[in-house]
């Protein structure tokens, strides 16, 4: 007979992992759909501004991939499922997805407020995360609100005289 798992233990009430854990998955769809989004303006721009912009969105995506592994494995460690799969994470996102191509001042525009919107749901699930004294969740929170800030930033000034 297999050995019983024993309940997770480890100081955090099952309510707030819960609680933390569905808003990682809000966090993970949001850089999900960012991901996807980036990647294909990668694909896809075009104009003047392609080899700056083809380049700034393959470094932007890169970041982002690597970035879904850690917030899943954060969910899983807090006992949870991972969320996955595209419609579960178009439920999930608060970032709609674009309409058709747009030209690639309006890919960048579209970044901006991606991330910004990501910054704004990791605020909500951080607010949680602090008052459950869950460090390890606060503490990858606080390194992508950083990364989505600087890069809203940068996007920014590409729009900005
Ligand atoms: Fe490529």
């Amino acid at each position: 007979m297999a050995t019983a798992a024993p309940a997770i233990d480890i100081g955090i009430p099952e309510a707030q992992r819960l609680e933390i854990a569905t808003g990682l998955g809000r966090v993970l769809a949001d850089s999900t759909v960012l991901y996807a989004k980036t990647h294909g303006f990668h694909w896809n721009v075009t104009g003047p501004m392609f080899n700056t912009l083809h380049l700034m969105f393959m470094g932007q995506y890169t970041e982002l991939w690597n970035a879904l592994d850690a917030i899943a494995e954060r969910i899983r460690a807090l006992g949870c499922p991972a969320p996955f799969g595209g419609a579960t994470y178009g439920q999930l996102s608060s970032i709609a997805e674009s309409q058709g191509i747009p030209a690639a001042l309006e890919m960048v525009r579209e970044l901006v407020l991606g991330h910004e919107a990501v910054a704004r749901t990791i605020r909500g699930v951080m607010v949680t995360a602090d008052g459950a004294n869950d460090q390890p969740t606060a503490d990858l929170l606080t390194q992508r609100l950083q990364i989505h800030e600087k890069t809203a930033w940068m996007l920014r000034s590409l729009l900005e005289a």
